[in-house]
């Protein structure tokens, strides 16, 4: 178990870069196994999750490896196994692999991958997609056997907007006969990275972004070069943390589009919001005001990832604040550590209120999940002391390094 020991009175200032998005390159990955030829990824984060994810493929059977910064996956000698337990438990998104497989093997077994921290996180959804697909999915102790030997195109209504049942449908799609339409389609930008992936490997796929997707087989796959997109909750974080310790944060290469609502509420907590091409600057004010209602929402509502930095925000501003958590129903480990270091919030099933407090005090604390760990730092940052943050290894599945980049924008954080 390593720890962050974060110093406190730290003001973030200054540019950093925003790394390749987690919750693009995990489905594109799964999706590579559509590709004949090999396939050239940039901008691929070095997170846990991915490490994990490449460890799938390679199980599979895919040639997978670095070249320079580059991420090179061939799938040609990929073939139908069981993966390995641990590796499909370690990671939900192993869920991913469902709709390529069935759509490349016609056949898939997986484990369910399991809940994790923030809920139960069920696969219903996807199951029922893939079955209006025609696949045959026997559940067994854990174990989901699919066969996809009548895959078949179809109308999928999805109950919810899943983010992963909306690519896993997509990714099963490519190989059924005819157009598939998916109906009531989640509409975050990952969605819509994974379709110009899909496409450039020559199949057809359109409406990521909508409600509303078509997909189409196309004509003989053939190899492709994509850059993954740039990570739109990695980006929020830091420029929280510019609201949060009074500082002055830039992101680069990131579009004031994927982070509508999260600007609006940095806005509203009385931050200066500079935007431009590809760049989003957060001026922090000397204390956050309170923000009165922050809803989690389905893209383009506030992001549910951003909700645990948020909260962090609102235990140090003026006044009292209220978030409702609708996505995940268990997203708020992060309130009673908040609490050991002097926080004031009480949670009540999906809504939390929040009475901001002056001072906070360093702790010891535990993440137990990658964004509540990750508001944890920030939150420490402004704390009187030092803050030991316990579990830094669950917050490196979601950033590469994230006391490299903190300490580049003024902080005093040590990995033990
Ligand atoms: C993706 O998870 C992201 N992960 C999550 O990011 C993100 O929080 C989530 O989308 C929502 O935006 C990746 O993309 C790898 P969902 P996913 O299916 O696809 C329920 C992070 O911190 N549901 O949209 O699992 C589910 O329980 C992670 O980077 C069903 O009921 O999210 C949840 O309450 C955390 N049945 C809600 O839908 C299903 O079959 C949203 O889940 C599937 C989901």
């Amino acid at each position: 178990m390593s720890q962050l020991i974060v110093t406190g009175g730290s003001i973030l200032n200054g540019e950093i870069n925003a790394p390749g998005a987690k919750n693009a390159a995990l489905p594109i990955l799964a999706a590579t196994l559509l590709a004949k030829e090999p396939v050239c990824l940039n901008g691929c984060p070095k997170l846990g999750d991915v490490k994990n994810m490449i460890k799938l493929m390679q199980s599979l059977g895919c040639k997978v490896f670095w070249e320079g910064e580059a991420l090179i996956v061939d799938s040609r000698s990929a073939q139908c196994h069981e993966m390995p337990d641990h590796l499909l438990k370690a990671i939900r998104s192993s869920i991913f692999l469902l709709g390529p497989m069935v759509a490349r093997f016609k056949k898939a077994i997986a484990t369910s991958p399991g809940g994790c921290d923030i809920g139960r996180r069920p696969i219903d959804l996807h199951i029922k997609a893939l079955r209006s697909l025609g696949v045959v999915i026997d559940e067994r102790h854990g174990t989901l056997y699919c066969d996809g030997e009548n895959l078949r195109a179809a109308t999928i209504h999805l109950d919810y907007p899943s983010v992963g049942a909306t690519e896993n449908a997509m990714m099963a799609a490519v190989a059924a006969n005819g157009e598939t339409i998916i109906q009531n389609a989640a509409r975050e930008p990952e969605v819509v990275d994974l379709q110009e992936f899909l496409c450039k490997l020559g199949y057809h796929v359109q409406g990521a972004g909508s409600s509303e997707i078509c997909v189409r087989p196309g004509c003989a796959p053939k190899s492709a070069k994509h850059t993954i997109m740039r990570d739109r909750i990695v980006a929020g974080t830091y420029l929280c943390g510019a609201a949060i310790t009074g500082g002055d944060v830039c992101v680069r290469g990131i579009h004031k589009e994927l982070l509508g609502s999260v600007l609006s509420k940095l806005h509203e907590c009385g931050c200066e919001v500079e935007t431009g091409r590809d760049y989003v600057r957060a001026i922090g004010p000397k204390r956050p005001q309170e923000l009165k209602r922050v809803e989690t929402l389905p893209y383009p509502g506030f992001p549910t990832d951003m909700q645990a930095q948020m909260f962090a925000l609102c235990t140090v501003a003026e006044g009292t604040s209220v978030i409702v958590e609708n996505v995940f129903e268990n997203r708020f480990h992060h309130a009673a550590e908040l609490s050991r270091m002097g926080g004031e919030n009480s949670v009540n099933g999906s809504i939390a209120v929040i009475r901001g407090v002056k001072k906070l005090t360093g702790a010891l604390v535990d993440a137990w999940d990658l964004r509540g760990g990750a508001a944890l730092v920030l939150a420490a940052l402004r704390a009187e002391g030092e803050t030991i943050v316990r579990g830094a290894q669950i917050i490196d599945r979601g950033y590469e390094a994230i006391e490299r980049d903190l300490n580049a924008l003024g902080a005093t954080i040590v990995r033990a």
